[in-house]
């Protein structure tokens, strides 16, 4: 079934997620701080008819779905400028990390530990139906894990159980992923925030991001 599915952010991740809702025939607003960002624009001139762009608060109105491919450090801005009443209700699929790149390479994370972004999502909209996922992998592989050879995981978490059957059954059914690991609740954020550490180490000795985690029983 078609949806209308908004995507707040126009970095690389929000253009691979709406590139991909949009190929599978959804219809897709991408959300910014701007009515007209100019890397939206490419966007839809490149992603044709089902293809739109707004700002946040426009792309929160028109999802009945949302993905955050917002900056992590600023995602709860972003969210802010969408407007909580625009957000209530909806599944949100949280790809975010709070990574803070100020003190240069490797990037730290501005919460960590006994909070992660995805609980400040959740205590800050708390009628949203935040669901972290996809968190933990480069954004080509979200959108296409055959892209790595044999089964790997993606990862899921979130308090609301209906949402995250609805998010699995979009990881399974429209990106293709074999293995979804079901976590518990958003306070698993922590764990698939703070393995960015290792994600960016790995991606430094391997020479690539094009890799992702398996989890061997
Ligand atoms: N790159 C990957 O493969 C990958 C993998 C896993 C997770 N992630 C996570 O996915 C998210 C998106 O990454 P990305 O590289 O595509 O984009 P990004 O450059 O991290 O974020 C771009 C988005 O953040 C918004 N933004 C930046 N500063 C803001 C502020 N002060 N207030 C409100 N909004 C602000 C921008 O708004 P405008 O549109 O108005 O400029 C833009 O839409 C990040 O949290 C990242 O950690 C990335």
């Amino acid at each position: 079934m078609n949806m209308k599915l908004g995507v707040l952010g126009t970095g690389i991740v929000g253009t691979t997620i709406g590139t991909k809702l949009v190929q599978l025939g959804h219809e897709v607003m991408m959300g910014s701080r701007t009515q007209n960002n100019a890397k939206a624009a490419t966007w839809v001139q490149a992603s044709g008819p089902r293809a739109s762009q707004g700002t946040f608060a426009d792309a929160a109105r028109f999802g009945e779905t949302l993905f955050n491919c917002t900056n992590g450090a600023a995602s709860v801005d972003a969210l802010n400028l969408a407007g909580a009443a625009n957000l209530s209700g909806k599944v949100l699929l949280d790809i975010a990390n709070p990574l803070d790149f100020s003190k240069g390479m490797p990037p730290t994370l501005s919460v960590c530990n006994t909070d992660s972004l995805g609980e400040q999502i959740r205590r800050a909209f708390p009628n949203v139906k935040v669901v972290k996922t996809l968190n933990t992998m480069s954004c080509k592989i979200m959108v296409n894990p055959s892209l790595l050879p044999g089964e790997h995981d993606v990862f899921v978490s979130g308090n609301d159980r209906a949402a995250k059957a609805k998010v699995i059954e979009i990881l399974k059914g429209w990106f293709g992923w074999k293995s979804v690991i079901d976590l518990g609740d958003i306070t698993a954020a922590r764990g698939t925030e703070q393995v960015l550490a290792l994600w960016v180490r790995l991606m430094g000795t391997l020479g690539t991001a094009n890799f992702n985690f398996k989890i061997v029983k």
